[in-house]
C-alpha cells in the first residue's frame, strides 16, 4: 500500500455530531422524527440527498424550491456550529495517525462528500496534515459512487489498488471498493463488519500499515 484515503465527517473528527444536531433541529421544526438509524443512513451522503432522508414519512411532498430552502436552513445551522472549530477540535489520535503514517512514507488524501471541507480542513489546521483533498465540490456524484475516492488517487498519482479508503458509512465503504482500494471501515462500518478491515479505532490504522518493510524497500 502506498496511500491512505480519508473519509471526513466521523473519521478524522466528529463532525458527524453537528450533522446530526443540525438536520434534528430542522426535522423538529417540522414535526418529523429524526433518530440515529435515520442519521446512519445520511452518512456519506450529500445534502440533498440527506435531506430526502430526513423528510421521508412527511405525508407530503416538497418542490425544488422548498428543499433547496430546507437544505440552506439546515446548512446554516451547521455552518453556525463549525464556526465553533479550532485545531483543539482535532482528536489527539487523528493528529498522531496522520503524522505516524506520513512519517512512515504513505501519502495521505481527503475524500469526503462535505462541501464544507475546505472550512473544516482550515480551522482546524487538518489541511496541513493531508498531501491532497477531495470534497463535494469537486465531484459530481457523492458516495456509494466511487468518484470522490478515485479522484484523490488520482490527485495523489496513486492506483487506487495501491490505496486503503478509510470509512464509517457503508455508502462510504461500498463507494472505496467500488474505486478498487483495499477498505477500512471504522465506527457504525465497523461495526456492521462492512470492510476488509473492520477498525475498532483509527489508531488500528498504525498496525496494518508498516513502516518497516517500506523502509527495507526504500
Ligand atoms: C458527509 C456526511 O461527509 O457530508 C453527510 O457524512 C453529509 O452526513 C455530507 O450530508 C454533505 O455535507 P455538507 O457539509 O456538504 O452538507
Ligand atoms: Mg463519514
Amino acid at each position: 500500500m502506498e496511500a491512505i484515503v480519508f473519509d471526513m465527517d466521523g473519521v478524522l473528527l466528529s463532525t458527524d455530531r453537528m450533522h446530526f444536531e443540525a438536520w434534528k433541529a430542522l426535522a423538529d421544526r417540522l414535526g418529523l422524527p429524526f433518530d440515529e438509524t435515520k442519521a446512519q443512513r445520511c452518512l456519506g451522503l450529500s445534502r440533498m440527498e440527506s435531506l430526502e432522508i430526513v423528510l421521508e414519512g412527511s405525508g407530503r411532498s416538497f418542490t425544488a424550491e422548498e428543499k433547496e430552502a430546507l437544505a440552506e436552513e439546515k446548512n446554516r445551522h451547521y455552518r453556525a456550529l463549525l464556526r465553533g472549530l479550532t485545531p483543539r477540535d482535532l482528536p489527539e489520535e487523528t493528529v498522531e495517525v496522520l503524522c505516524e503514517l506520513r512519517r512512515r512514507g504513505y501519502r495521505l488524501a481527503l475524500a469526503s462528500s462535505s462541501k464544507n471541507a475546505p472550512e473544516i480542513l482550515a480551522r482546524t489546521g487538518l489541511g496541513e496534515l493531508l498531501d491532497c483533498a477531495v470534497d463535494g465540490n469537486d465531484v459530481r456524484r457523492a458516495k456509494p459512487d466511487p468518484e470522490v475516492f478515485l479522484l484523490a488517487a488520482r490527485r495523489l498519482g496513486v492506483a487506487p489498488e495501491r490505496c486503503v479508503g478509510v470509512d464509517d458509512a457503508l455508502s462510504g465503504v461500498a463507494a472505496a471498493r467500488a474505486a478498487g482500494m483495499t477498505v477500512a471501515a471504522v465506527g457504525f462500518a465497523s461495526g456492521a463488519g462492512a470492510g476488509d478491515w473492520n477498525l475498532k479505532s483509527l489508531g488500528e490504522l498504525l498496525e496494518r500499515c508498516p513502516g518497516a518493510e517500506r523502509e527495507d524497500k526504500a
